[in-house]
């Protein structure tokens, strides 16, 4: 059976919030040191500090927004650590991750000056495990107040007279695991507490977000939103794939088939997941005013044999970028709720989109999807029928193909297709309606793997990377296409 798709360019459903496309950095293994901080006297070319090719490769996807400094580490960290002449700040214990030495060289001026290089919205989670109510609001009065004041103050001393524009800000992190083991109750109160003092100075208006569920705890989200909707403008969402247990999760690469097929059915229990977080908001919210914030995703494997098991580091392959289009996928069909979304992580922690070693640095297959996937943001979704095909393999069971369309600004309409299938191509039959008068011609690119671990490496870093695609025909009204197998394909439809 082949793949039957009807889009209609005419019926808009929504915009893809660009945030969707969000990252997330917490001081973990080489992610913030080494992955962006080299400091000035690497031989690393550098920019006051920050490596300048993984920013060059980052500006490419147009990062909306940039998660940090956790993570689990946000519930320990005390930011006035990281602040001051970089040899008098206090190093401390990485208790979550791998007990190494934080020297706090990357504190707030750093990470705020990143997010100016990468030209994206900083977010950033304070201490609700560990940290008082008065450290978080001076926090926010340090970074943003425009006046006298003892924050602002201290910030000047340390440099920096004019605030910085600071909109996205999360009161803590996993409470209910690493940030405290609280219970529902108790943090949702002690959440209406800590966001009194997130200060709105002058005309910087904060976006509060809310610790939220843990995968399917739909208790916390019932919880959360009965006792503190009124107070919070958006609530977060953890949910990682894991192909086998969290003892032993499964390989990145050198995985037997079966994983294959396993991973991306535990990658689509993301749409059941919004489903229901979503039914028990729109009880509390039907407006939808409260956005569903996704503020860690993506794969979780064991880590790279030989390396640090606190590290978090892993190979990242074809599957990855399977992964990666999928959820994306989902996250678009719920735009209606879900205002952010932020992989996890992105230089060499979890699902990367960049991966380094020492001084070289490689992109890796879920990279080129966010590249790939760019057109989407802030696009209008359309509306989109999917009769898909079906993809089995053992006891598992999936729909062949995951497709969204949407149409941009400048009238481009994009079509993603992704073909789950490990070993077949897959036939597609797309109708496009409500396209209107005048000529259109499409163009395509595909990323596709020769094998269901394909990967980059740093000996071979374009094994896997974005190619031309050719295989359709288009008569002005339908696009017959053959997917590779293991494939992404965009399809960008241009008005002549
Ligand atoms: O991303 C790694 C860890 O996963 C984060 O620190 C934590 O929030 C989650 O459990």
């Amino acid at each position: 059976m082949s793949n039957q798709i009807t889009i209609n360019a005419d019926i808009a459903k929504g915009t893809i919030n660009r945030n969707i496309y969000g990252h997330f950095s917490e001081h973990l293994g080489r992610c913030i040191y080494e992955g962006f901080w080299v400091g000035e006297d690497s031989v690393i070319p550098n920019t006051k500090g920050i490596r300048n090719d993984v920013v060059e490769a980052l500006k490419k996807l147009n990062i909306p927004v940039l998660r940090w400094p956790g993570g689990c580490f946000a519930d320990e960290y005390h930011w006035k650590d990281g602040i001051g002449p970089s040899e008098e700040r206090k190093r401390m214990i990485n208790t979550h991750w791998g007990g190494v030495v934080e020297n706090n060289h990357f504190g707030t001026h750093e990470f705020l000056l990143l997010c100016e290089q990468l030209g994206c919205e900083p977010y950033i989670s304070g201490n609700v495990g560990s940290g008082t109510v008065q450290e978080m609001s001076e926090w926010v009065e340090y970074m943003t107040f425009d006046g006298v004041s003892p924050m602002a103050e201290l910030r000047e001393k340390n440099g920096r007279e004019k605030p910085w524009k600071l909109k996205y800000f999360g009161v803590g992190n996993e409470n209910w695991g690493c940030g405290g083991n609280m219970r529902p109750e108790y943090y949702a109160d002690l959440y209406r507490r800590y966001q009194t003092y997130v200060r709105n100075y002058g005309d910087n208006e904060i976006y509060r977000i809310a610790c939220g569920p843990n995968v399917d705890d739909y208790k916390w989200m019932e919880v959360l939103m009965r006792e503190a909707a009124n107070k919070m403008d958006g609530i977060s969402l953890h949910y990682y794939t894991v192909p086998k247990e969290w003892q032993d999760k499964g390989a990145a690469t050198g995985f037997p088939e079966d994983e294959w097929a396993i991973t991306l059915r535990k990658a689509l229990w993301m749409e059941e997941l919004i489903t229901k977080h979503s039914a028990i908001m729109d009880q509390y919210d039907p407006e939808k005013r409260v956005g569903l914030i996704v503020d860690e995703w993506g794969t979780w494997f064991n880590t790279e044999p030989g390396t640090n098991p606190g590290f978090l580091y892993q190979q990242n392959s074809i599957r990855d970028a399977l992964v990666a289009g999928l959820t994306l996928h989902i996250f678009h069909d719920h735009c209606d709720r879900v205002q952010m979304a932020n992989i996890a992580q992105i230089v060499n922690v979890l699902q990367s989109v960049i991966l380094t070693e020492g001084e070289k640095m490689l992109l890796t297959p879920t990279y080129h999807i966010f590249d790939m996937f760019k057109v989407h943001q802030d696009a209008e979704l359309l509306d989109t029928h999917t009769t898909s095909a079906r993809y089995e393999h053992g006891d598992e069971k999936l729909p062949q193909i995951s497709v969204s369309a949407s149409k941009a600004a400048d009238g481009k309409i994009h079509i993603s297709l992704c073909n789950l299938d490990h070993s077949a191509e897959a036939d597609v039959s797309i109708a496009l309606r409500g396209l209107g008068q005048g000529q259109k011609t499409i163009k395509g690119t595909v990323l596709a793997g020769a094998a269901i671990d394909s990967h980059n490496t740093f000996e071979q870093p374009n094994a896997v990377e974005p190619a031309a695609f050719t295989s359709f025909t288009w008569d002005g009204e339908k696009v017959s296409a053959k997917l590779p197998a293991m494939s992404v394909t965009v399809l960008e439809l241009i008005e002549q």
